[in-house]
This record gives structure tokens, sequence and C-alpha cells, in this order.
């Protein structure tokens, strides 16, 4: 069964394309490396021992796109990671997220449609659920979006479930809580270019020097200790779940066209205790400092994810510290090159 992932350069692609390679998938994958790096293919390829077809595709790029599917055989399904991401640039940018995310992801079912292409899986977030009572299951209300990327995420959600509606279109919307950590090789991970918005490599940067105090955005909320709650996932458990959401849609009666599932750990973790964790297994004293409230920051999210569970059949494998000692065995391969 032949795959394509689009975004497969990226940080969730990459672990993706490692475990549907290992599980005996064909891949072919599109990256316009806007937010990656041509190297990382070749450390798929170094992981798994196994080969697959790249293109360098935009998806913004209609013709380009279509082409390139067309030109394709029998892609059975598209997993579609490829989207800006970043929460503060899309306040800032509204117009290049509405384009890449919203219009990127309409252009690429259309060339779905036009090649007979009717499954995909769509990377969601769990910003769409927005300050709700945790845990949190799919069916929670989804209010008004606090970002111009949260609001793609709706949007393109809506988008999937109109056009599953309208044709034989079977969709999965999974909807991550919180990915962190890297494969086990070190030689994929997230890599953030600039300073670090998120939590998890801003500690793993600041502990291997390359950042001087990690600020600890507020604590004073009305959580235990004070910090906020996240729910922590491994990406590679993220990554298998993709694998599972595959299965899934391939097992899928048309009557349910349209399915979403949370991916999280079920549990929450505040920032002091991600520290903590850090701590625990790098052995490293990280430098923090209490700051000041991060304006539109959640106060606590964690996942209910017994549908996932369920229907998917798939848990995670992988408990914080055991992400964080892959984050930092990550961050320690990245200070060697
Ligand atoms: P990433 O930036 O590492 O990966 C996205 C990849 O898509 C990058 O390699 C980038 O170069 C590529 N890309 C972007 N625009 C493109 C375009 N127009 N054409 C072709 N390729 C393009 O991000 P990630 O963390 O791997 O996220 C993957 C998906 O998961 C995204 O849709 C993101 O919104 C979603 N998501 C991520 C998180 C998270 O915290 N990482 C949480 C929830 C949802
Ligand atoms: N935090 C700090 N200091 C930092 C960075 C983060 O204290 O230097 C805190 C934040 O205030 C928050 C927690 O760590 O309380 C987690 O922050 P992240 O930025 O790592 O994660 P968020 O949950 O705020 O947002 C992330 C992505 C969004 C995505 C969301 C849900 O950045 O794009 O998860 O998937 F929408």
């Amino acid at each position: 069964m032949k795959i394509l992932v689009t975004g497969g350069a990226g940080y969730i692609g990459s672990h993706t394309i490692v475990e549907l390679l290992q599980e005996g998938y064909d891949v072919v994958a599109l990256d316009n490396f806007d937010n990656s790096y041509p190297s990382v293919l070749e450390n798929i390829k170094s992981i798994s021992g196994k080969n697959f077809d790249f293109a360098e595709v935009d998806i913004r790029n209609k013709t380009q796109l279509k082409q390139f599917i067309s030109e394709q055989k029998d892609i059975a399904a598209v997993i579609h990671f490829a989207a800006s991401k970043a929460v503060g640039e899309s306040v800032a940018l509204p117009l290049k997220y509405y384009e890449n995310n919203v219009a990127g992801t309409v252009n690429l079912l259309e060339a779905m449609q036009e090649n007979g292409i009717q499954q995909i899986v769509f990377s969601s977030s769990c910003t769409v659920y927005g300050e709700a009572t945790p845990p949190v299951d799919e069916n929670a209300a989804i209010p008004v979006a606090q970002s111009p990327y949260g609001n793609t995420k709706q949007i393109c959600e809506e988008v999937l479930r109109d056009q599953s509606n309208a044709t034989n279109l079977k969709v999965v919307a999974l909807r991550y809580f919180n990915p962190i950590g890297a494969h086990e090789s070190a030689l994929i991970g997230e890599l953030p270019i600039g300073v670090p918005n998120n939590l998890v490599p801003y500690i793993t940067q600041t502990g291997i020097g390359k950042r001087a105090t990690l600020t600890v955005h507020g604590n004073d909320y009305p959580t235990p200790d004070g910090t906020c709650i996240r729910d922590y996932i491994h990406v590679v458990d993220i990554a298998k779940a993709h694998v599972a959401a595959i299965d899934f849609l391939a097992k899928e009666k048309y009557h349910n066209p349209f399915s979403v599932f949370n991916l999280g750990t079920g549990q929450g973790n505040s920032v002091l205790e991600v520290i903590q964790a850090f701590e625990a297994v790098s052995g490293v004293k990280l430098n923090y400092q209490i700051g000041p409230r991060r304006s539109g920051d959640i106060i606590q999210i964690y996942a209910d994810c017994q549908k996932a569970w369920d229907e998917l059949g798939w848990k995670t494998l992988y408990d914080l510290e055991q992400s964080m000692a892959s984050a930092w065995k990550w961050e320690q391969a990245l200070a060697k090159k």
C-alpha cells in the first residue's frame, strides 16, 4: 500500500515515514523545505534501512501539485502534515497561514479527487478546543479560535468534513496535544528555527548552554504548582497513531466518512514537572526563572484518549521521562554537529 506524506521532511512527518516504512508501507513524500532540511530524508533512510520516493513540491502551487500526484501510481491514502505552525507568526501574517494551511489543503483535496484518492489523515491540533475542562474528549465544544493558526485547523476540519459528505472521501483528523521528543536513534527530531517558542526545545537548548535561562511563563495559575498544564506526548507515539489511522481508514465503512481522534497520553503535566523530568533524566540542573504569564496561554488541557484507544487500537508507549530523555539525546546529537 502506497502512502503520500505531505510535509514529510518535517518533525512529525519524518517520524511517521519511519514507522510507515517499518510497517511495510510504500511511501512517497513531498515537502518544500520551508521549515525543514533535505538531509532529514537521508536520515529516515538510515534509520529504516529502506528507500522511498520524494519530490520537492509546494502544495500552494496547484499546477505543480496536481502534476506530481497525477504522475504517481497507486497512492492509496494521503497523510497531510504540510502546514505552517507558529501561532505568533500566524497573528502577524494571517494570510500566509490561510494560504498555506487552508488553500494548500484545498489544492490537495482537488488533486486527490482528480486522481481518485479517497483516504486522508489530517494533522489537527488540541488548539481547536481552546480553554476546555480536562480531560477533553472529541465531543467538547469548538470555540472561536484564539489565533489564525488555530482557525486554519478548525476550517480545514470543516473543509474535510464537507468534502467527505459530498464525495467518497474518508477522513481521519488527528488532534495532537503537545508532541515532544525524538527518535531513539537521535538521527531525526525537532529542528526549531531561531529561538524556540515551545517549552521542550527551550529546555533542552538551555540545558546544553545554547540559551542562558528558561523563563517559566507564570506560576500564579489556578493549578497545583501554579504553572500551566499540558499533555506532552512522544512524537514516536504520534507517528505510530498515523499508521493505526491508515489501517483504520482501510477498514472503515463508508457510513462513517469523517472521524476525529485525540492524540495525547491522557496525563497532564505542569511546566515545573517537565523541568523536573528533564533534570532527572539529564542530570543537568536547569537554569530557569519565573516570569510573567504568556499572553494567550491555556491554563490546563489534557486529553481523554478513550476513542483512539478503542477505535484505532492505539496506545502510547512512552512516558514523560522517556520523552524528555529522547529530547535530550537529540539536543546532544545536534550539539555535536
Ligand atoms: P514541521 O514544520 O516540522 O513540518 C511541516 C513540514 O511541512 C515542514 O517540513 C515544511 O517544510 C513543510 N511545508 C510547509 N508548508 C509547505 C508547503 N506549502 N508545501 C510543502 N511542504 C510544506 O511541523 P510539525 O511539527 O511536523 O507539524 C506537522 C503538522 O502537525 C502541521 O500541520 C502542524 O500544524 C500539525 N501540528 C503540530 C503540532 C506540534 O506541536 N508540532 C501540534 C499540533 C498539530
Ligand atoms: N512555556 C514556558 N516557557 C517557555 C515556553 C513555554 O513556560 O519558554 C510554557 C507555556 O507558557 C505553556 C507550556 O510551557 O504553559 C507549553 O507551551 P508550548 O509553547 O510548548 O505549547 P502550547 O501548548 O502553548 O502550544 C503548542 C503549540 C501550538 C499548538 C498547541 C496544541 O505551540 O501550535 O501546542 O497542539 F497549537
